[in-house]
């Protein structure tokens, strides 16, 4: 099976793919997540890549492209994966659809989740992530069970660089700019399922699971 998570910053993508990974043990590939390794090691790639994220503005496509199909023909995402953050620019959803067929395959579901401005502002001031796997808290919605500790593995938590409301401002300028337009893009086949992400996690959870129609396989 494979997915697609499509929403602004904030929206929830990263916290619903945990979802999805526990029900169905998919591979969850973040394009963002990748970048920040990327940007870690600080090597050429990694500083050139670092200078777009921090500015709020997207990784340009050629880069963006090359790593995700490398990532997603890796043979641990032969079961199928969950992308999250890709594609993002109408280039990317063509050059992933183009990739996908000549692999005989095809993605299942894109699911678009909904959440409004201010909302994703109100989440992104509040977010903690954990060092080590990534599991995104809140400082209200979603509180570690230890203040600064990761509740699953123990890994210590930080705020993103690019959470600060300068930028948060940006990326979601950038995201109804650059790639909400996907939206209609998907909306004409079928695999589209919009979902109400302004809802408590739970029940956004549920209703994905609902929308990607298949029994959970744990
Ligand atoms: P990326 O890392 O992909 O960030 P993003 O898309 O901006 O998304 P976020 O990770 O900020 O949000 P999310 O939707 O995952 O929300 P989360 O679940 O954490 O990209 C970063 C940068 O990398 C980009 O700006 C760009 O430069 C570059 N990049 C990445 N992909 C690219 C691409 N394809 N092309 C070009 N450049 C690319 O939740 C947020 C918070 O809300 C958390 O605290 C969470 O606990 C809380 N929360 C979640 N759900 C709920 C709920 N239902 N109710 C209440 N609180 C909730």
């Amino acid at each position: 099976m494979r997915v697609v998570l499509l929403g602004a910053p904030g929206a929830g993508k990263g916290t619903q793919a945990e979802t999805i990974v526990q029900a169905f043990g998919l591979v969850h590939v973040a394009s963002g997540d990748l970048f920040r390794e990327a940007a870690h090691k600080g090597n050429e790639l990694g500083n050139l890549v670092k200078s777009y994220m921090d500015r709020g503005a997207l990784v340009p496509d050629e880069i963006t492209i090359r790593m995700i199909l490398e990532r997603i023909a890796a043979p641990d995402c032969r079961q199928g994966f969950i992308l999250d953050g890709f594609p993002r620019t109408l280039e990317q959803a063509r050059a992933l659809d183009a990739a996908l067929v000549e692999r005989n395959m095809a993605i299942d579901k894109v699911v678009y989740i909904k959440v409004s401005s201010e909302e994703l502002q109100a989440r992104l001031g509040g977010r903690w992530i954990c060092r080590k796997c990534q599991a995104p808290y809140h400082v209200v919605n979603l509180p570690p069970r230890t203040a600064g500790k990761c509740d699953k593995c123990g890994g210590d938590l930080y705020q993103r660089d690019d959470d600060t409301a300068a930028t948060v401002k940006k990326r979601i300028e950038v995201y109804f700019r650059q790639t909400e337009p996907l939206v209609a893009y998907y909306r004409k086949s079928s695999m589209l399922a919009e979902i109400d992400g302004e809802r408590p996690i739970d029940a956004v959870g549920r209703d994905i699971l609902k929308a990607i129609g298949r029994r959970p396989t744990r």
